[in-house]
């Protein structure tokens, strides 16, 4: 078993915290569902992150895993082609995330952004908890124990795959030997044929004695291209290459994608924590007076003033959801005062209840079965639980602790 048989897996995680809302589909679901056609998809419900700060009250957590499930299934999530597992039925993120805390400096967890930050935010709830401050290790257990290529999240979660990626740097370089390293390079060298190993020499020596990242990305990319290597080789080689020895635990990238902005009813980012959220499957009535008394370009008073659709959520709503024609219409229209902000809403209300119908009633589909939904997660974990136990067979091996 080696590590980077699986370079095209993706792997990513939610936490559990109630019925997704349109920023959070718009945001990410939508991007995983057309992910999923390329990569080979891991998909979690993070419920164990969920305790990071909701330890005190977890009597609707199940409730809010299932929700999840269904939403994720309802918003076209295919569980024919990607895995979808729950965190805590998959305990290797338990025994990854202990072993990972042995070699991890408490100041790499003291400085990552969003430790001081929610802190400070949620200040009436006790975070100062081992379980809170091990956060972002125990997501680079989540991440590590598949081996991804690659981690879609968004602005906020950036933070915590970078320290993945240290730490798994950190663990390559400890545990990253193998006897007689060296001279299974040099064989692996060779066997890339004269012209190859002379460039992987270049390319090696530019790297590590100038730091030059584009002859690493040109160095990498041979190895990719090499069919006549092995698996281990290619370990090797690229262990070699960036000087960590063996890639036990190949460093994930993070995929950000340009996801558009869903402003909430407020005008700022729709967030559960703000209450300015549509959710996924609200009713249509709720839809339609929500969206109706959404805030606009507050300079635009009476019906007779121009407005400025840059100062406007309602605009960035158009921007999600409407076509080149009806931008063109709202553009024109308010800024001549052409157009009433109810009118100018009315297409975009159609769009959005439409949408919210479609996701609705295939939830609601799902709801009414709930074996099906409990059969797919079920056979997800299973699925999960054999990655898992792969990497942690690996891990164990190179930590020489696979003893029986
Ligand atoms: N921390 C992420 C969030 O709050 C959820 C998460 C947990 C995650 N583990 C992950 C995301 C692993 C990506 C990969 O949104
Ligand atoms: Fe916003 Fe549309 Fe009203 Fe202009 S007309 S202020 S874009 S809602």
């Amino acid at each position: 078993m080696s590590s980077n048989v699986q370079n095209r897996r993706v792997l990513s995680g939610m936490r559990p915290t109630g019925q997704l809302h349109l920023g959070n589909y718009h945001g990410a679901l939508k991007n995983w569902v057309e992910l999923q056609y390329q990569y080979e998809c891991y998909f979690f419900i993070a419920d164990w992150h969920a305790l990071t700060t909701g330890y005190e009250d977890t009597s609707r957590l199940e409730e809010y895993v299932w929700t999840m499930a269904i939403d994720w299934l309802a918003a076209g999530i295919n569980p024919g082609v990607s895995t979808l597992f729950i965190q805590s039925k998959v305990p290797e993120h338990a025994e990854l995330h202990l072993l990972l805390s042995m070699i991890t400096p408490l100041g790499w967890l003291e400085r990552v952004p969003s430790y001081k930050d929610q802190q400070a935010q949620l200040a009436e709830r006790d975070l100062g908890t081992y379980g809170f401050l091990g956060y972002p290790l125990l997501q680079s257990a989540d991440i590590l124990l598949y081996r991804p290529q690659y981690v879609p999240v968004g602005e906020d979660q950036v933070a915590h795959v970078e320290i993945t990626r240290e730490i798994a740097r950190r663990f390559n370089h400890i545990y990253g030997r193998e006897t007689e390293f060296e001279l299974k390079v040099e064989k692996a060298i060779k066997s890339l044929g004269s012209r190859n190993s002379a460039l992987y020499r270049t390319l090696r020596k530019e790297f590590q004695e100038k730091g030059d990242s584009e002859a690493l990305s040109k160095a990498r990319a041979l190895l990719d291209s090499n069919a006549r290597l092995t698996v281990a080789d290619r370990d090797r080689l690229q262990g070699y290459l960036e000087g960590t020895g063996i890639s036990v635990l190949p460093e994930p990238e993070v995929l950000l994608t340009a996801t558009p902005k869903v402003p909430g009813l407020d005008g700022r980012k729709m967030s559960k924590s703000y209450g300015n959220t549509i959710g996924l499957r609200e009713d249509t009535d709720s839809i339609v007076k929500k969206l109706k008394t959404m805030q606009t370009d507050p300079a635009r008073v009476r019906r007779t003033d121009p407005g400025d659709p840059e100062k406007c959520p309602v605009w960035d709503l158009h921007k999600v959801y409407s076509s080149d024609q009806t931008r063109d219409w709202v553009q024109s229209g308010c800024r001549s005062a052409g157009i009433g902000c109810l009118e100018c809403k009315t297409p975009l209300i159609e769009k959005v209840v439409e949408e919210v119908a479609a996701i609705s009633k295939r939830a609601q589909e799902y709801e009414d079965n709930p074996d099906v939904v409990r059969g797919i997660i079920a056979q997800g974990c299973e699925r999960a639980r054999e990655a898992a136990r792969d990497t942690l067979d690996v891990v164990r091996h190179a930590m020489a602790m696979d003893y029986r």
